[in-house]
């Protein structure tokens, strides 16, 4: 199981999420429930700060969580009194961000897309950096800090051309990505930078790609950076910080997913001799296995093809099935202790499931050929999908969106109630 230590099967044979147990979220707040351990994001910030300590960084480093993972208020804050920085990437995430307690001299705002209205924000809030994706950008950005007489903090995001070797949807270091600044036009622009009144040059950033499990593109990456920093500082622009991105990746299946130690060893060898502030934007490695989707069969189909299980949860809650063929483990909630096998692991008469959602599309599922014994009204939980699960969902097919819920030990904080029917179309109008 990739979330080892936060969830466990207890000697009753159900599932517990730190001191709770699952079946009884699922009474309590009904199904489809994503379900948190404060634990675990505590733990995985922790393998962060612990390894830049290690390297002796600790000081000048800030460990910006990418907002877009997981936005939820509930999250934000335990991430906001761990001391935090955040990379936001929209005036929404900048309000979430400030409401959830974070600091903004914390924050660090990305984008390829940045409208007027959301500079002006992040401007107004005092923001402690923009990573800049263009040339239009910039220019943009200055016309907008001199109207506010205020001057903007800025860092070029650049484009390493670097392979993450990752899935390509979620690749952005490649030249042919939007993201990012060309490597050979950067060296221009901070010139142009420093000629822009408004503007005040911090820092140089890059971000490859997500769900890196190879350490050594992100460490080449960096390394390109470096040879554009000394060259900027002979021009006499002097950089104070070196922003690496997020991506590292974590273990959904049995990929061998590196720590957070591994994972930062061969990028602080190549930052290590530095005096720069050192940022990172981690998200999913902060979240994912953080968190779970809960989730209550309505309905078995066996079929001579196949069988299906229908659940309550579908490609709206999470969309990363259907959109990336991401595989999530998916568990029983409860098995019988009869059936219960060495090391709390099942021993069922299994049938193979697709497990689907209630949607109409083909597209919607949540779990190819899953091994599992299963009765309707069976709870099953849905691994792995504190990042980019809730944060990805819609409300498509007029479905509210899930329940969200905190586990702190023994307590249980309801993050997001569950929204209800009439919440979805209060915002339209029939004609008049
Ligand atoms: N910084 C920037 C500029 C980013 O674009 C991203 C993610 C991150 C940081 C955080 O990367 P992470 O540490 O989470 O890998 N929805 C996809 C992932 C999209 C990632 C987008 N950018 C998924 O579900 O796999």
């Amino acid at each position: 199981m990739s979330q080892a230590g936060i969830i466990q099967r207890a000697a009753d044979g159900g599932l517990r999420i730190e001191d709770v147990a699952l079946d009884a979220i699922a009474q309590q707040f009904g199904t489809p429930c994503y379900v948190y351990s404060r634990a675990a994001l505590a733990a995985a910030y922790a393998g962060y700060r612990e390894a830049l300590a290690t390297h002796g960084v600790a000081d000048r480093a800030l460990v910006c969580y990418a907002v877009k993972a997981n936005s939820n208020l509930g999250i934000l804050s335990v991430f906001a009194r761990l001391g935090a920085g955040f990379d936001i990437v929209s005036g929404g995430e900048l309000a979430r961000v400030l409401a959830a307690g974070g600091d903004p001299r914390k924050i660090v705002f990305s984008g390829v897309g940045k409208s007027r209205e959301e500079m002006r924000a992040a401007l107004d809030a005092g923001i402690l950096c923009f990573n800049v994706e263009s040339a239009s950008e910039l220019e943009t950005l200055d016309a907008v800090a001199g109207a506010m007489d205020k001057r903007a903090p800025v860092s070029l995001r650049v484009n390493p051309n670097v392979d993450p070797k990752t899935h390509p949807y979620i690749s952005t270091g490649l030249k042919t990505a939007k993201f990012g600044i060309p490597f050979e036009d950067a060296l221009a622009l901070y010139r142009r930078a420093r000629d822009l009144p408004n503007l005040e040059i911090h820092g140089i950033d890059c971000h490859i790609g997500s769900q890196l499990l190879d350490p050594a593109p992100a460490a080449e990456a960096a390394a390109k950076i470096l040879g554009l920093v000394d060259a900027l500082a002979a021009e006499g622009i002097v950089l104070s910080h070196i922003d690496v991105g997020g991506g590292m990746g974590i273990r959904y299946r049995d990929e061998a997913a590196p720590t957070a130690a591994e994972y930062l060893a061969p990028l602080l060898q190549v930052l290590a001799g530095r005096n720069e502030k050192l940022l990172f934007e981690p998200g999913r490695s902060l979240v994912g296995n953080a968190g779970l989707l809960l989730t209550r069969v309505e309905v078995l189909k066996h079929g001579e093809e196949k069988n299906f299980a229908v659940v309550d949860a579908a490609m709206n809650d999470l969309a990363r099935p259907a959109l990336y063929d991401a595989w999530h483990d998916i568990v029983p909630v409860r098995v019988p202790v009869k059936k219960l096998g060495a090391g709390g692991t099942a021993k069922v008469a299994a049938k193979r499931y697709e497990i689907v959602g209630p949607i109409c599309e083909s597209g919607d599922f949540l779990g190819h050929d899953r091994d599992l014994d299963l009765a309707e009204g069976d709870l099953l939980a849905i691994l792995s999908a504190g990042a980019y699960g809730m944060a990805m969902s819609s409300n498509y097919n007029t479905r509210p969106r899930a329940a969200e819920v905190l586990v702190d030990g023994a307590n249980i904080h309801l993050v997001r109630r569950r929204e209800e029917i009439a919440q979805l179309f209060a915002l339209e109008s029939v004609l008049p």
